[in-house]
């Protein structure tokens, strides 16, 4: 299981103490929630701030891009110090080319998925990617509720992986607390992006140990089996 704390909650007047917090807190990934102002209706920040930040962390750096133009930002935030680059589903056309980009340059690739999207958008990608990062709320925001309704896309990526032998990711994004984590490892969710839901705490590691413990408690029979041999654990 994978706790990924999302930056976007962070205090941005202190962003290396932030970086440093997040390192030291017993979480794997540091999600970078990347927003344009047009794919999304906000601005967040940039590849300067990954590379600023880079420096004070060793955990894999997953870059959320809410873009509308990736392409002309995958270089930078892969020479910025990305280990994994995610795209949205909804670009269409641009998905394929901007797989293959993402391979070039070396970095793990993700792919995103909004609420009001159909999971057939993703079944012709799923050999190609790491990631399946299933929006469980509408992107833009940090601090909104969970989406109830986006449980059966998680239980559909799990039994796609299953019988389609692969070995994605199931990452879910958005509305991430103590309540809805054990729900979405309970659908088969193994990696959880939580911003406001452990940032919100005083101490980021008891909140991330508690999310951990509550996601191992509540993780499919199935998934325990597949992660005896091996499958999946980073
Ligand atoms: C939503 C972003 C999320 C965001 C989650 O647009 O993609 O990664 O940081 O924030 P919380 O956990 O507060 O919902
Ligand atoms: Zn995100």
């Amino acid at each position: 299981m994978i706790i990924a704390p999302s930056l976007l909650a962070a205090n941005f007047a202190r962003l290396e103490k932030e970086t440093r917090r997040v390192n030291a807190s017993g979480a794997e990934w540091l999600h970078l929630d990347v927003m344009d102002g047009h794919f999304v209706q906000n601005i967040s920040f940039g590849p300067a701030i990954v590379k600023a930040v880079r420096p004070f962390s060793k955990l894999f750096f997953d870059v959320h891009l809410m873009c509308s133009k990736p392409e002309i930002l995958l270089e930078p935030f892969a020479k910025a110090g990305a280990d994994q680059i995610d795209i949205h589903v909804e670009l269409g056309d641009q998905v394929t080319p901007l797989i293959w980009k993402i391979r070039s340059l070396g970095k793990k690739v993700g792919l995103s998925i909004n609420p009001p999207t159909s999971m057939a958008a993703v079944e012709p990608f799923l050999s190609q990617i790491d990631c399946l990062l299933i929006m469980t709320v509408n992107p833009g925001f940090g601090g909104q509720a969970f989406i109830t309704e986006t449980l059966p896309k998680i239980q559909q990526a799990f039994a796609w992986r299953r019988d389609k032998n692969l070995n994605y990711h199931i990452a879910v994004d958005g509305g991430i607390n103590f309540i809805t984590a054990g729900e979405c490892a309970h659908a088969g969710a193994d990696t959880f992006v939580a911003g406001t839901g452990v940032f919100g705490f005083p101490s980021l590691t008891r909140a991330v140990t508690k999310m951990r413990k509550i996601v191992e408690k509540n993780a499919r029979e199935d998934f325990k089996f597949d992660a005896s041999k091996g499958f999946l654990l980073a």
